[in-house]
């Protein structure tokens, strides 16, 4: 299978079950390319979070995504590695207040009707993803829906910084097969979501 950019991102999927995975040293040099997404006003809020070892494990637990997956998706737990995905709001209100932005009124935190720290990190987790692909490991992203109490404060996350999510990394186990949401509902039509003109 070809290695360029469109095959990786046609074969991508999420992973589910894992066996081993990529060193965290490696991950983390992945991170480092991976932060080299866009960034409004260059303000590059997005930050990356890595646990592994009896971190990773203490994630699970206190968060609750353990017992979560454990109930549908076992393998999940069998990671290397997670790398939360975080926004830092405020290195955005204050970029956008310096001389340059100010007059965009996006000094509020209320004002931004499309939040870019979290586009930016968004952008920053697919790059992740799309790395892991290119070297055939497997990655999950999911989300968090607990309390910030037990998934982010027990790992010195400030109050302030918000979760896009969670990429679960690892070698994609060999009985590894396609679940979730993208196994149940077929990919919507090119013409449904791709407006040419008007809506
Ligand atoms: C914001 C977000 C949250 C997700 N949360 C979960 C999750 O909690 N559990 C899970 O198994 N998959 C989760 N997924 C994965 C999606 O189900 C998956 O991306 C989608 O079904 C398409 O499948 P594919 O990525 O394998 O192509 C999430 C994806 C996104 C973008």
């Amino acid at each position: 299978m070809s290695d360029d950019l469109t095959s990786i991102i046609r074969r991508r999927r999420m992973t589910r079950s894992f066996a081993g995975g990529p060193s965290t040293e490696e991950l983390v040099d992945l991170c480092d390319v991976a932060r080299r997404a866009p960034s409004a006003g260059f303000a590059q809020g997005s930050h990356f979070l890595v646990l592994d070892g009896a971190d990773k494990d203490r994630f699970f637990e206190t968060s609750g995504a353990g017992e979560w997956f454990a109930q549908r998706a076992p393998g999940v737990r069998d990671c290397s590695q997670v790398v939360l995905v975080l926004a830092d709001p405020d290195a955005y209100t204050s970029r956008y207040a310096e001389a340059d932005k100010v007059e965009l009124g996006l000094v509020q935190r209320e004002s931004w009707s499309c939040p870019f720290w979290l586009t930016d990190a968004a952008m920053a987790a697919q790059n992740l993803l799309l790395l892991l692909e290119e070297r055939r490991w497997g990655a999950l992203l999911f989300g968090l829906y607990g309390p910030r109490q037990t998934s982010l404060d027990p790992f010195g996350i400030p109050p302030t910084i918000e979760c896009v999510g969670v990429i679960a990394v690892g070698s994609r186990s060999p009985d590894d097969q396609p679940t979730g949401s993208a196994t149940r509902r077929a990919r919507r039509p090119a013409a449904e979501v791709i407006h040419r003109g008007s809506w």
